[in-house]
């Protein structure tokens, strides 16, 4: 899939760069000053130039999780519903991939995971009829806090829990 959008969006950028080269072309075809001619050509090189360097470092893999293929490692149990979060496992493994299945008892949800500094680390939407999947891989203990991430009623807010990752072992 993700080919597929990076080879489209590639020739959709070769052709509309070819007519803006071919406009240039015809409106070049002027009398204006050789200096003028000059110093915008040498603009729309660098234009081009930023262009490709910028689409290139911004077309790196798209930052999915793999979500295909069968459930390896530690498995977390997610269940969500209005308003709370109920995580089977309080105690979450560090340095290896977690998958957490995620499950709602009613409406929609969105499961956010913060590390202990209240940074956003992963989101999954949790959806009525889907048991939806996350991978993660906790690189440090702590107390990680979870949140929801889509409005589902007056006590959205209030659905919060936390899991630790690491401590003994
Ligand atoms: Cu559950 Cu917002």
């Amino acid at each position: 899939m993700q080919m597929t959008v990076l080879a489209i969006s590639l020739v959709l950028m070769a052709a509309l760069a070819a007519a803006f080269l071919g406009a240039v072309r015809a409106s070049g075809s002027g009398e204006a000053s050789e200096g003028a001619e000059g110093r915008r050509s040498l603009l729309i090189l660098v234009m081009i130039l930023v262009g490709v360097v910028v689409t290139v470092a911004s077309l790196r893999p798209w930052p999915h999780v793999a979500q295909a293929g069968e459930v390896a490692g530690p498995v977390v149990n997610v269940s969500g519903g209005q308003w709370y979060w109920e995580i089977d496992g309080e105690q979450v493994p560090q340095g290896v991939p977690v998958t957490f299945l995620a499950h709602t008892t009613d409406v929609t949800h969105g499961f956010g995971v913060m590390d202990p500094e209240g940074r956003i680390l992963f989101q999954v939407q949790v959806m009525p009829g889907y048991v939806n999947r996350v991978a993660f891989t906790f690189d440090r203990p702590g107390t990680y806090r979870v949140v929801c991430l889509e409005y589902c009623g007056v006590a959205h807010h209030d659905m919060i829990t936390e899991f630790t990752v690491g401590g003994e072992a």
